[in-house]
């Protein structure tokens, strides 16, 4: 599903923040990427997106070698991820449900296909009673389900969160990683980063650790094991 082969990248010509990062990730893994703040997690789920490009290595995202993408190529490799962030990144002047339906309304699709979708990906994350609410009348855990049923909307095979948590108190929390497996045990590639040791512990699923721009352990049904 993610294949990454030796890929670097500098922000600064001195310092890689990914250097040399090899990883494959198969089709319907749930995945955390676990460590400490700087050290280039978000750099590579920014590679994955096309946000970021490599300087070094290749990306083989289903079958598209991504680091060969042109700009008007990104949008189609942005519908096959759905992507989730610590800060939701929903527009506060729209509803939950015009929220979900932009995502579809910035691709042309018709007012139809929004209709059939928007309540569909809402009921996923059971927020089905709460479409017509504001981002700022609902809680941060509901801000971030409304957030994934967004990332949901093209069916994606892959969904990537960073710090999905970041901002939430432990149940929300908790109820957001059920979330993520549930949509996990639909088929969808999980690829999760995070900070919260319990999350990960709880999870026994494959655990991949990072250390300033490597990959310093990569373990099935692994441990936090940073400090
Ligand atoms: N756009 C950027 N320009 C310059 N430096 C950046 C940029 N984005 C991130 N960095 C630096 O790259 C390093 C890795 O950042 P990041 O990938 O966000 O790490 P993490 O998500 O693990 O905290 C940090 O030192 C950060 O300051
Ligand atoms: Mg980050």
């Amino acid at each position: 599903m993610i294949k990454i082969f030796d890929i670097s990248k500098y922000y600064n010509p001195k310092f890689p923040v990914l250097d040399n990062v090899s990883l494959h990730i198969r089709p319907g893994e749930f995945v955390s990427i676990v460590g400490q703040s700087g050290t280039g997690k978000t750099t590579l789920v920014k590679i994955l997106t096309g946000e970021e490009r490599v300087d070094s290595g290749k990306v083989i995202v289903g079958e598209w070698d991504i680091t060969k993408l042109s700009r008007n190529q990104i949008p189609y490799l942005r519908r096959q991820i759905g992507v989730i962030f610590q800060d939701f990144k929903l527009l506060p002047k729209k509803t939950l449900s015009e929220n979900i339906a932009f995502a579809l309304q910035v691709c042309s699709q018709s007012p139809a296909k929004i209709k059939k979708i928007v309540p569909s990906v809402l009921s996923i994350v059971g927020l089905e009673d709460k479409g017509h609410r504001y981002p700022n009348e609902v809680s941060g855990g509901e801000q971030q389900r409304a957030a994934i049923a967004r990332s949901l909307v093209h069916q994606p095979k892959i969904l990537l969160a960073d710090e999905p948590t970041g901002n939430l108190d432990s149940i929300n929390a908790n109820e957001i990683i059920e979330l993520l497996q549930k949509i996990n045990n639909f088929g969808t590639t999980v690829v999760l980063v995070t900070h919260n040791r319990e999350i990960v512990n709880r999870l026994r699923k494959r655990v991949i650790t990072m250390d300033e721009g490597r990959i310093i352990s990569d373990q099935e049904q692994g441990k936090y094991i940073i400090r």
